[in-house]
This record gives structure tokens, sequence and C-alpha cells, in this order.
């Protein structure tokens, strides 16, 4: 495979979701920096950001930061980074006000009085969220990106994929660098037009890959949420914490085709209800207090045993009987088309509903200043863990995670930058392709297919030693086929992403049979 001379930036930021365009952007106001993006999709707006539906955390009426720190904490079960969750809370909602309602322009849904209006989701003591509809990552995004493509020193890269990153002590033509501390240097990345691999070098890397949702068999995520982040930071040696929790949302559209697209939580926030089988409330027997707006890890696991009790393959939401046609259809919008394409009207009847993968609590570990465990290496975003979500995540915390630490991963590096030498190009070599094969689709189809199934059986809401062990043995005698495979065959996108998807699976899989306790969204019913 033919090679090309390395590009040199003094930031190279991997993804442009949320949490990579914000940082960028902050970055970017310093025009002497020079700022790489990459994103492996065709289109800067695809990203799970994109997707989000909720909303993000603001503040209520009758709030404060302390007030959502208890509910970030209650939700997280106890075990968040009790700083981490201090900076959210006290930094988050003055960013949302500045920079996505002032600076981005955000079109949030107003109420008639036209203020900001806030709605409600499970585990929230308040309603503070703030939403454009049911589409609230879409608006986000696409005001963010056309922030992206104004400014002139931010290069935004479409349809490259980041391989691996680059790390002197792994990479290195001096031998000696072996004995420097752990750093990074920028990544090898897959060109999809040519097929080449370009040498990127930078002062600095932010990873904000997201998350990796695809790895199960049914998820909310899309299609590129294959764990790439966590496993190139893996790879490299970064030190990676609570890979055992994964967050399943409790309520996708259930279809036995099976479209798993997202139902918000919020319809639950405003009033909607589950039922099972037989049209009968049910999470009372579970959880009395919250009921449907117990923290998601609870409902989600109430929702799969009232399944095995009743022997259901899913239950359903109620909206029609707590909202008038014409609230949902407003309110709710893409929602309620998506169901119709399913011949399911929410305004008349229940929407059939399962539990699915939906968010990564877990990740690379950063500090308050999104720094990783390698010097020049940033993380930001669902990629990593700064400890805000403890064993579960509180509803529409994620987008504002990715607004703080982008926002401080940014200062932190323009701070740091000139004291950052330029990595010698002459020092790293490039890519060496080993396969000249091309991969046969059946196989990279089979192994996904592999891997989501072991996830979802034996990683899944329920989890005990004997399926963790399952799953183990077979991902382990699975990733061995894909590392042979992945050297005899030549690179594509199919193949970088199946790779790590294999990596990212044994490493969740790893902590949760390491964790015997339960706790938040991994529970182990032995
Ligand atoms: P993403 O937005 O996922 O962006 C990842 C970027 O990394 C993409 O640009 C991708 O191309 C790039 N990338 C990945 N791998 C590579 C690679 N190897 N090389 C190059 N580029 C790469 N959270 C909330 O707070 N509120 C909500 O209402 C909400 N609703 C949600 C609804 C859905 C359906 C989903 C899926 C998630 C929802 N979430 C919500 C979670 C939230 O959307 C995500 O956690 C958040 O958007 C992640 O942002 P990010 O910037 O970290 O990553
Ligand atoms: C939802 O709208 O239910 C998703 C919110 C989130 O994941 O934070």
């Amino acid at each position: 495979m033919a090679t090309t001379e390395a590009l040199q930036c003094d930031v190279l930021i991997i993804g442009s979701g949320i949490a990579g365009a914000i940082a960028a952007l902050n970055l970017a106001e310093n025009e002497n920096l020079r700022i790489i993006m990459l994103t492996k999709y065709a289109d800067p707006l695809e990203s799970n950001t994109y997707y989000a539906q909720g909303g993000i955390i603001y503040t209520g009426e009758e709030d404060s930061p302390e007030q959502l720190a208890e509910d970030l904490t209650r939700a997280g079960d106890d075990l968040n980074s009790r700083e981490a969750v201090a900076i959210l809370s006290h930094e988050g909602p003055r960013l949302v006000r500045e920079l996505l309602v002032d600076k981005y322009q955000v079109p949030f849904t107003l109420t008639p009085q036209n203020e900001l209006e806030r709605t409600r989701e499970a585990a929230h003591s308040t309603s503070r969220i703030l939403h454009v509809n049911d589409a609230t990552g879409r608006a986000i995004q696409q005001k963010l990106v056309e922030a992206l493509l104004q400014q002139s020193n931010i290069q935004i890269m479409t349809q490259y994929t980041a391989i691996d990153l680059l790390t002197p002590a792994h990479h290195s033509l001096n031998r000696l660098a072996i004995y420097e501390p752990l750093s990074c240097v920028g990544a090898y990345v897959y060109d999809h037009d040519t097929g080449q691999v370009v040498t990127v070098l930078s002062k600095a890397t932010v990873l904000a890959t997201g998350g990796l949702g695809q790895i199960f068999l049914h998820t909310t995520n899309p299609e590129g949420a294959t764990g790439d982040g966590l496993a190139m930071a893996y790879r490299a040696g970064a030190r990676i914490i609570n890979a055992e929790y994964v967050q399943f949302h409790p309520t996708t559209f259930y279809h036995q085709g099976g479209a798993r697209f997202l139902i918000s939580e919020a319809l639950r926030g405003e009033g909607g209800r589950l039922l099972n089988i037989d049209g009968e409330r049910f999470m009372a027997r579970y959880e009395p207090e919250w009921q449907e707006l117990a923290p998601r890890d609870v409902v989600a696991r109430s929702i799969h045993r009232e399944m095995l009790r009743t022997g259901a393959d899913h239950v359903y939401l109620d909206v029609a009987s707590v909202m008038s046609a014409e609230t949902i259809r407003d309110r709710f919008p893409n929602i309620y088309e998506s169901c119709l394409q399913y011949d399911i009207d929410p305004t008349v009847e229940p929407i059939p509903v399962v539990p699915a993968a939906h968010y990564f609590c877990g990740g690379v570990w950063v500090d308050s200043w999104g720094r990783t465990s390698l010097q020049r290496l940033y993380a930001v975003g669902e990629v990593t863990c700064t400890g805000v979500h403890g064993a579960n995540r509180l509803g529409s915390s994620s987008l504002l995670e990715g607004l703080v630490w982008g926002t401080r991963a940014a200062r932190d590096i323009r701070w740091q930058v000139n004291g950052m030498d330029a990595p010698n190009p002459a020092m790293i070599p490039p890519w060496q392709s080993t396969g000249t094969d091309p991969a046969d689709p059946a196989l990279v189809r089979h192994d996904m297919q592999t891997i989501k199934h072991s996830m979802w059986y034996y990683v899944g809401l329920v989890r005990s030693r004997q399926r963790l062990e399952r799953a183990l043995r077979d991902l382990n005698t699975l990733s061995q086929d894909i590392d042979a495979f992945y050297r005899t065959t030549r690179l594509e996108p199919q193949m970088i992403s199946l790779r790590n998807a294999s990596l990212a699976a044994i490493i969740v899989a790893r902590a949760a049979w390491e964790n015997r306790e339960s706790h938040g969204c991994h529970y182990r019913e032995d």
C-alpha cells in the first residue's frame, strides 16, 4: 500500500460530535493554532450527538448545583467522582447558556411566554432539561458544524478513520523512546477515498470518538459506534476504568423485524406509563417510590423481569392516555413519525418497547481537564470516564459532559501547547501494511454478529459468572482469529471497526467478570 507524507498540526481531534466540536471551536479562538479534525463518516453531522433526543441539562426554576449533584449521584449509585460531579453541576448550566443558547443560538423549544422550556426525565428531581422537541442533538450538532466550517484554522477531514494512536514508545525509530513516559504524537489514519494510510503528527491529540453501542445486538447507537477510541487508547497503554458500566436504555421501539430506535425518556418524564403485555402497569411492583421515573438501570431491569414473568418479548409505553394527540404530535414529532412507519399510532395505542444498549459510562480515564494517563493525549465525551456518571448515567447529562470537558480540555491545551515540541517526522515511520487480500465480507459480517450476540446474551442487562466466562472464552478465541484476519487482509474501514469492536467487547466483558458487586447498570445475578 502506498503511503503519503505526514500531515502536521498543533492539535489533532478525532471525532466531530459535541465533545470534539466544542474542543475544536474553543481551540480555534487562538488563531495561531492549526487544528485537524477527523471523522470516519462522510458527513461531520453524523455521530451519536446527532441522534440525541431528550435534551441537555440546564437548570430548573427551583434548582441548584447541589440538587443536580444529588440527582447525578443517586442515579450513579453513589459511585460518582465527587469532583467531576461538582464541576459538571457548577459549570455546566453556565456553559449551556453562554455557548449553546447565546453564542451558537441552538433553537431550543420555548414556552408560549418565550422562555426556555424545561422538561423532565427519569431520576431528575425537577424539570431542568432544555430540548428542541425530540431532536435536540440534531439541532445542536447542526449549529456546531456550521460554526466549525467557518473556522479557517480547523481542517475537517471526513471519511478518515483513525487506526492507531502514535506513541513514540511503540512507534519511534529511536529505540530509546521506550524509556520515556508514554505519550501520544498523533495517529495513523485511513483515507477512505484513496485507501492510503496518512500519518498525522500533532503536539496534542484529543480523542472524541464517542461510544460502543454497536458491540451489542440491540442498540440505540448509529453504525459507527464501535468503540474505536477505547480500543486505540487501550492499545496505546492508556488507563481504562469502569468499563463494566454499560447503560441500557429502557425504551427502544420493538419490532419483530428488529427496529430499535429510541423512544425518549422525556415521554416518561411527561407522564408516559409502562404497561405489561396484559395492559397492566407494573413498575410499582419493582420500584414503588419512583416507578417510571426511577433511574434507567432500575427501569430497564424491571422491564426485563416483567418480560420474563409474563413470557413476553416486549412491554408497552402508553402515552395516548396521558397526553393529547396534539401534544404528542407537536412535542414528539420524530418519534411519532417513526412509530407510524411501523403502523403504530402513539396517539391512540401504546408503543411496544424493549431495552437496548445505549451509553458507555466507563471509558478512558481522564482528570478534570480531560488529560488521560498518556502525556499529550486528551479525551472528551462518551469515550471517557470522568467519573460524572458513576455506575449509571442520569438522562441528558452526556451532552453536558461533552460540553464541559470539551471546553476544559481545550483550555488546558491552550495553556500547555506552546511548551510542547512538534514531533519529529523523521522518527515516525510510515504505516507498514502487511495484508493484501481483500476482506471477505461474509467473515467480517459474521464475526461482528458473533461479538454482538455474545455481548447481548452474556454481557447484557443481567450478568452471571457463567455467562461472563462463556463470553470471555468466545471473545478471546474470536479475537485471535480477527487479529490473524486483520494482519493478512487489505485495510478497510469495516476491518478497522471489527478489530476495535472485538477489543472493546473484551475490555467490557473482562471488567464485568472482575467486578462481582452489582451497582447501577452492572448487575450480577450471582
Ligand atoms: P459522538 O457524538 O458519538 O461523536 C463521535 C465522533 O467520533 C464522530 O464524529 C465519529 O465519526 C468519530 N469517530 C469515531 N471513531 C473514529 C475513528 N476511528 N476515526 C475517526 N473518527 C472517529 N445524551 C444526552 O445528554 N441527551 C440526550 O437526549 C441523549 N439522547 C440520545 C439518544 C440516542 C439515540 C443516542 C444514541 C444517544 C443519546 N445521548 C443523549 C447520548 C449522547 O448523544 C452521546 O453520549 C454524546 O452525543 C456523545 O458525544 P461525543 O462527542 O462523545 O461522541
Ligand atoms: C432520551 O431521550 O431518552 C435519551 C436521553 C439520554 O440518553 O440522556
